[in-house]
């Protein structure tokens, strides 16, 4: 199995000293920084917007991995793409029908950034397969996406072995409830892109936990 890709999701660093925290998880071995997106619509939450992926984008080299929990994640395609995003990963159940999956990625590939396409924990494996080939990621949600701090579901992170058995080549990432333990359990199914964010942002020692799920 090729490296694994850290990516660090902010929504648990201090928001009142982000730059701070990006820096931390650059100078500590992360490799992408994961941007959790919501609209208080696909989700209850809310969070962060373009404006916000823009300043971030300024002040870090790490490639912005920005996950959209987003109704409509077509009509935010571009605003992403032109604020700096370098994988914007929409969600399947956020999607009406395939054509406007097809199409989503070929829009999002039409910036030269990668396509990331993402299941929550009852959404099965198989609703992945037909797309697999175009997309350049798989996210297997092992949380119901809307907050940071909750428990990893063992059986969504399953999903993970049949996503792998059909595409050897993709990027699967992981997100929710990831620690060094549970992130192995995903590494062992077929995983190769970890996202943790109380994990790494509240520990003592953020190289240390991302060293771990390496
Ligand atoms: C949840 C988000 C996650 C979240 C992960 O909806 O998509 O990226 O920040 O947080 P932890 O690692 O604390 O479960
Ligand atoms: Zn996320």
């Amino acid at each position: 199995m090729s490296k694994i890709i850290i990516s660090p999701s902010i929504l648990s660093a201090d928001f009142t000293n982000l730059e701070r925290d990006i820096k931390r998880a650059e100078d500590s071995g992360a490799d992408w920084l994961h941007i959790d997106v919501m609209d208080g619509h696909f989700v209850p939450n809310i969070t962060i917007g373009v404006p916000v992926t823009a300043s971030i984008k300024k002040i870090t080299k790490l490639p912005l991995d920005v996950h959209l929990m987003i109704e409509n994640p077509q009509k935010y395609i571009e605003p992403f793409a032109k604020a700096g995003a370098d994988i914007l990963t929409f969600h399947y159940e956020a999607m009406k029908n395939d054509d406007e999956i097809f199409e989503i990625i070929s829009l999002i590939k039409s910036f030269g950034i990668k396509a990331g396409m993402s299941i929550k924990p009852k959404t099965p494996a198989e609703k992945c397969f037909k797309f697999s080939e175009q997309l350049d990621m798989i996210l297997v949600m092992t949380v119901e996406p809307g907050f940071g701090g909750q428990k990893f579901m063992e059986d969504c992170a399953e999903k993970i072995k049949s996503v792998r058995e059909q595409n050897s080549n993709i990027i699967i990432q992981v997100d929710g409830g990831i620690n060094a333990e549970t992130g192995q359990i995903c590494k062992n199914y077929g995983a190769n892109s970890l996202v943790a964010g109380n994990y790494i942002y509240k520990s003592d020692n953020i190289r240390q936990a991302i060293l771990s799920l390496k």
